[in-house]
């Protein structure tokens, strides 16, 4: 089943699948996230999930199948 995903602070939704990485459900929704080296080793992908207690990495992070997640990322692209 599909779920939304809102992106902060662009106020963007997007419908993904749960299990989908976040970096890819964000660049479908054309929200940029910056990354270096999308293999987990920098944080330069790091986004807070609304609930969970510490920042993820969108390049390995995946969507949660709550019917509503909220992505907050932390850089704004240049
Ligand atoms: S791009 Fe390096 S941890 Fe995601």
């Amino acid at each position: 089943m599909s779920v939304s995903v809102l992106f902060l602070p662009d106020r963007i939704t997007v419908t993904a699948e749960p299990g989908e990485r976040l970096l890819n459900v964000a660049e479908r929704a054309g929200v940029s996230i910056p990354t270096c080296c999308l293999k987990g080793a920098c944080y330069v992908c790091k986004v807070e999930i609304e609930g969970e207690a510490n920042p993820v990495r969108a390049c390995l992070a995946t969507v949660p199948t709550e019917l509503l997640t909220t992505v907050h990322r932390y850089s704004t692209p240049i």
